[in-house]
Formats: structure tokens, C-alpha cells, sequence
């Protein structure tokens, strides 16, 4: 059990933060609600004391003798601001302290995550992101709002994400700490292929392969959370998709070597978390191939696939760092890991994450285990965890070997 802090200030979705607060509450914690005068304009401070069984205050003169306002945030665990305001941003970017949300912000000694809900405008104004990037290097978090219907009719970036993802994350800082969402990738362009290409052999059926997308989005969902301008290139993933993340959905390889050829031209750092095939069916039959007919094909001529991941390292710009997968299996000739070894000079990327998929581990699991190899010789194992742990480990090894923006 941990002792959250969450901070509401006054945006519509504030009430959003109701479901938030039942998530932490669910997953065990203590949560201790302090919203701004303005929440309570949206949602009761009766919802929030009665979902949390803790009392709610607003300013700094009640709970005088327990002096709230210092003893709040020296000890909590974690505080999380959702949503956060643009004039809460630009409070706690100054430093000022005239409410009890201010006022334990600067207070807090651990990991403070703010959440981001307004309109575009607001957002995307310079004196906001200036706001955003003070807090960053202050060592806070900010996480990228999502893209979406906000208030009215009108929609963009300014959305709060919902709040299973966000608890999702803060989960991530729980267990790891703030620097597994440290803001290192802030100003950096990234692109991922996550999920399984599908090659057609008739209008109905394809050649697939079992890779959910799920260790991919993890990568997403925590690039995103670091800062990072993300891309990624989807195969057949039937997951929502990551908030704060540009999707493009593909269905073959040949679409997926397509797309990533282009998005990954101007990026800082590739990867390539898709499971391609390597070989399609020499012909698609235009129509379905019947059961018993004569056209009964009697075997299925294959030819190979682009080896996507040796052209992305082939045609790389100067630091760009390029990342492989490899879902690997040990055989009679060599273990898992002298596999990937031999993958990774064949391929000459500067990174390669193997993933050891004998007996059914791995595809579609929440839990992963991987070691990440490098062209230097240097290999390092990360988890069991979580998919999200496992990524912000990996991210934090993509982070070390980049230059800073
Ligand atoms: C209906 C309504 C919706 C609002 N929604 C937002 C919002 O989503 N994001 C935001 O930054 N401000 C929003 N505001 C403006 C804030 O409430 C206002 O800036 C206030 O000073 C925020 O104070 P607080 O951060 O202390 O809660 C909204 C105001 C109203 C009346």
C-alpha cells in the first residue's frame, strides 16, 4: 500500500478524477484527495471524501493544528495532479503556495505526476509549455494529454487520458520510481512497429503470427510518457490505441515496410518491435479458395519479405539509433541468447531486445522478461515485469546511448 496524493484542479474533467481516485483506492493505496477551490465547482468534495474515507480540504487555514499543508506532501508516496490545469501548471511552475494543492506540491520530496487537461489553444501556448518544460526540469513529470473530443464540439490534443491509464503509469512509478518516466526523450521523434503483419492468401484467409502488440504499446505508452514526439506503425494491433501517440495502422509487411520507411526518415530512434514475416504467399487467389474444389491448392508456394529492420539500418541518418526484436527460441545448435548474438551482427542495429518465447511465454502475456544487446557486447536483463516496467527499462537503456536534444 502507498500513500497517493491527488491533486484535482478545476477543469471539466475533474470528474474523471473520481474514477481515477476508485482505481487507486482498488489497487489498495491510501489516497488523500486535495482539489483546488475550482474542482470543487465540477465534483463535490463529498465524492471525493467518500471514495477516498479521507477528509478533503481546499485551503491551507483548515486541519491549522496538523499544519496539512507541510505534512501532506512530506508524506506522500506520490503525487498525481489530474487534470491539471493551465493555471495550476503555471502556480506550480512559480512556486506559488496560495491554496493546499500549491502549497503540498512544494512540499512533496517523491514523485509528482502532472496530468494535463485543457483546450489546445491553452495547451499548445507558449507561456503553458514554458510552464511544462519548468516543472520537467525541476524533475516532475508531465505526461502528454491525449488527442480527442474536448468540451464542446471541437477536438485535438488537450484531452485528460483516461483514467486507467493514468493509474496504469503511476503504477510504473510506484514500483520503479520517477526515473522510469524520467523526461529524457523530450524534443525526440520516435517510431515503433508493434502488433503482426498478416499476409493474405485469399480474400479471407492470411499467414499470421501470434505477437499481440501489447509489448510494443507499452513502448509507446512510455515514450509518450518521457516526452518523446511518438509514431507508431501498428500491424493488426486490437488494442485502444496509447494516448499521446500517433497511430498508423498497417495489415501486411509489405505495408509495414512502407510506412516505416517514410516516419522513420526524420526520427531519432527507431524500433522495431513488430513481428514481420518473412516469407508471403507467391499469389493471393482473388476469390476463396473452396473446400473441395478442384482449385484445391496442394501446397503454398511462399517468397521472401524485405528485411525491414537491415534496410532501416541501412539507410539510417546520422544518430539515429535503430532497435530489433528478436523473439527467439534455444535449439540442438545454440542456446537463446548465442542466437541473438549472431541476429544482432547479421543485422548491425545498435540495439537488439530479446525476448525468449520458448514454451508460450511472451505472446499476448501482461508479463515479459528481455535482455537488450548491444553491438559494444554489452548485455542487459530487464524484469520479470509488467510490459510497461520492461519498456521503461528499455527506454532508459535507448536514453543513455542518445544525444540529448
Ligand atoms: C466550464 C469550465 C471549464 C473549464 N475547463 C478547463 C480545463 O479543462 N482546463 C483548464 O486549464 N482550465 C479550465 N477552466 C478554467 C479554470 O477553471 C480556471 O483557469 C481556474 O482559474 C483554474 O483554477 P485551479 O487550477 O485552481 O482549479 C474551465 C473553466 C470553466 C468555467
Amino acid at each position: 500500500m502507498s500513500r497517493i496524493v491527488l491533486g484535482v484542479s478545476g477543469g471539466v474533467a475533474a470528474y474523471k478524477a473520481a474514477l481515477l481516485l476508485r482505481a487507486f483506492t482498488e489497487a489498495g493505496h491510501d489516497v488523500r484527495v486535495v482539489p483546488t477551490p475550482g474542482a470543487l465547482h465540477f465534483v463535490g468534495a463529498a465524492t471525493f471524501e467518500a471514495l477516498s474515507g479521507n477528509p478533503v480540504t481546499t485551503d491551507v487555514w483548515s486541519d491549522v493544528p496538523e499544519v496539512a499543508h507541510v505534512r501532506i506532501g512530506q508524506e506522500a508516496d506520490l503525487v498525481v495532479v489530474a487534470p491539471a490545469t493551465a493555471d495550476l501548471l503555471a502556480r506550480a511552475a512559480a512556486g506559488r503556495a496560495d491554496d493546499l494543492l500549491s502549497a503540498t506540491l512544494l512540499t512533496a520530496h517523491c514523485p509528482v505526476v502532472f496530468v494535463p487537461a485543457m483546450h489546445t489553444e491553452m495547451w499548445l501556448h507558449p507561456a503553458t509549455q514554458d510552464n511544462v518544460a519548468t516543472l520537467r526540469r525541476r524533475g516532475s513529470i508531465v505526461l502528454p494529454p491525449a488527442v480527442g473530443r474536448l468540451t464542446g464540439p471541437d477536438s485535438g490534443p488537450g484531452r485528460l487520458p483516461e483514467p486507467a491509464d493514468i493509474a496504469a503509469l503511476a503504477a510504473v512509478v510506484l514500483e520503479s520510481g520517477a526515473a522510469a518516466l524520467a523526461q529524457d526523450l523530450v524534443g525526440r521523434r520516435v517510431v515503433i512497429s508493434a502488433g503482426g503483419t498478416r499476409e493474405p492468401l485469399d480474400p479471407v484467409r492470411y499467414l499470421g503470427n501470434r505477437s499481440s502488440g501489447k509489448q510494443g504499446w507499452a513502448l509507446a505508452r512510455v515514450a509518450a510518457a518521457r516526452g518523446a514526439e511518438v509514431v507508431v506503425v501498428a500491424a493488426n494491433v486490437e488494442l485502444p490505441a496509447p494516448f499521446g501517440v500517433r497511430v498508423v495502422p498497417v495489415g501486411t509487411a509489405e505495408e509495414l515496410r512502407t510506412a516505416m520507411h517514410a516516419e522513420a526518415r526524420d526520427a531519432d530512434v527507431v524500433v522495431m518491435s513488430a513481428a514481420v514475416a518473412d516469407f508471403r504467399p507467391a499469389a493471393v487467389a482473388g476469390a476463396k479458395m473452396k473446400k473441395d474444389s478442384a482449385g484445391e491448392p496442394e501446397s503454398v508456394p511462399l517468397v521472401r519479405n524485405a528485411d525491414v529492420l537491415a534496410e532501416l539500418v541501412t539507410e539510417r541518418r546520422p544518430g539515429q539509433l535503430v532497435v530489433g526484436f528478436a523473439a527467439e527460441t534455444g535449439d540442438a545448435e545454440a542456446d537463446v541468447l548465442t542466437h541473438a548474438r549472431a541476429k544482432l551482427a547479421r543485422k548491425g542495429c545498435d540495439l537488439l531486445v530479446v525476448n525468449d518465447v520458448s514454451a508460450g511465454q511472451v505472446f499476448g502475456k501482461a508479463d515479459n522478461t528481455v535482455v537488450v544487446l548491444a553491438a559494444d557486447g554489452s548485455a542487459e536483463e530487464i524484469g520479470p515485469g509488467p510490459k510497461d516496467l520492461i519498456a521503461a527499462g528499455i527506454w532508459t537503456t535507448i536514453a543513455a546511448r542518445t544525444t540529448p536534444a
